[in-house]
């Protein structure tokens, strides 16, 4: 159900949840001070309480109240924030609530860039924001998808422009450098141009967060990774610049070589194939393993687990 500015604020300050577009995909918002509120994002999610949330803040100053970061910080926000860059950081004594942390003594921060979620927070800060899906499926971006998750009248504050489509980069600070707790929609590479060094993936062989262990992105179709899926002669999420003259159905991830486009629909897709209640499809990963395609490529490896 659409609501307006006004009565997301209205509704925040009541300790309810909302759903709201962020310029990556939609979050389950509630406010950080809010136990109760909190309590019902993890049960709406169906999330196990040791994945912690993310807090949203409306910029830097608000981020040092509660974070002691490392100096090299300053320069990373400076580019990056406000926009799809989440940095885990140490809090300052107890001002996070240990339920948004699950207990850790760090906490994930973002400054997020949509007007939306900025004039919310300009109002009520700070926010955290969960991706709005059931725990595990594959995030929401657009509102039809929250409303399949949780229900026609699910309160949702809707973008009329289409979101990046995947999530916000998650870093951590270790050993002196910034590594990358959860790729996301700021390239490793976009990364090392400001960091002088390439930041190491750390997401598969660390863990640095009990949530990293859980299963991510899926539908309930099982997919099968094929990098020769144009014979395949099942169900096929693939490119349209491409053709799969034996695929009983094909679902368009948009052009091979635009890995924006691809990220803006492959949510959406792979719910497609849940609303078609397909039970497997052939997933064309015949695609570059450079730059901006290494998330998707991730995201669709965690989708097929
Ligand atoms: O783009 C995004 O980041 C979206 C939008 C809505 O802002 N949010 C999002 O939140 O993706 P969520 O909850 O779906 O994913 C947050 C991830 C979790 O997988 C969790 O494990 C990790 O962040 N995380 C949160 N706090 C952490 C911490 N203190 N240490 C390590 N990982 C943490
Ligand atoms: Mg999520």
């Amino acid at each position: 159900m659409d609501i307006s500015l006004k009565q997301a604020v209205d509704l925040l300050k009541n300790e309810q949840v909302v759903a709201l577009a962020t310029e990556t995909v939609y979050g389950l918002a509630a406010s950080a001070f809010s136990p109760k509120a909190i309590n019902q994002i993890y049960t709406l999610k169906n999330r196990p309480q040791q994945n912690p949330l993310i807090v949203h803040v409306y910029d830097v100053q608000e981020c040092l109240k509660y974070a002691l970061p490392p100096e090299s910080f300053a320069q990373l926000t400076e580019v990056f924030w406000p926009g799809p860059l989440t940095c885990i950081l140490p809090v300052k004594d107890d001002c996070i609530l240990p339920q948004v942390r699950a207990n850790l003594p760090t906490c994930a921060f973002r400054c997020p860039s949509h007007p939306l979620i900025r004039e919310v927070l300009r109002e009520i800060s700070p926010l955290v924001a969960p991706s709005a899906n059931i725990s595990g499926r594959p995030s929401s971006t657009k509102k039809e998808h929250i409303e399949n998750d949780f229900g026609k009248d699910f309160p949702v504050l809707a973008s009329s422009n289409a979101l990046l489509g995947i999530e916000s980069t998650i870093i951590a600070y270790q050993q002196e450098k910034w590594c990358i707790a959860r790729q996301g929609a700021i390239s490793q590479q976009a990364l090392e141009k400001h960091l002088g060094y390439l930041p190491e993936i750390i997401s598969t062989k660390t863990i640095i967060c009990p949530g990293q262990l859980l299963k991510h992105y899926a539908p309930k179709a099982k997919l099968q990774l094929s990098t020769n899926a144009s014979q395949a002669s099942g169900y096929v999420v693939g490119y349209s610049d491409r053709l799969y003259p034996q695929a009983k159905k094909v679902f368009l991830l948009g052009k091979s070589s635009d890995p924006d486009a691809i990220s803006m629909n492959l949510y959406d897709m792979l719910r497609a194939l849940d609303a078609h209640q397909i039970p497997n499809a052939f997933v064309d990963m015949d695609i570059p393993r450079t730059d901006k395609y290494i998330t998707i490529i991730e995201r669709l490896e965690r989708a097929a687990l």
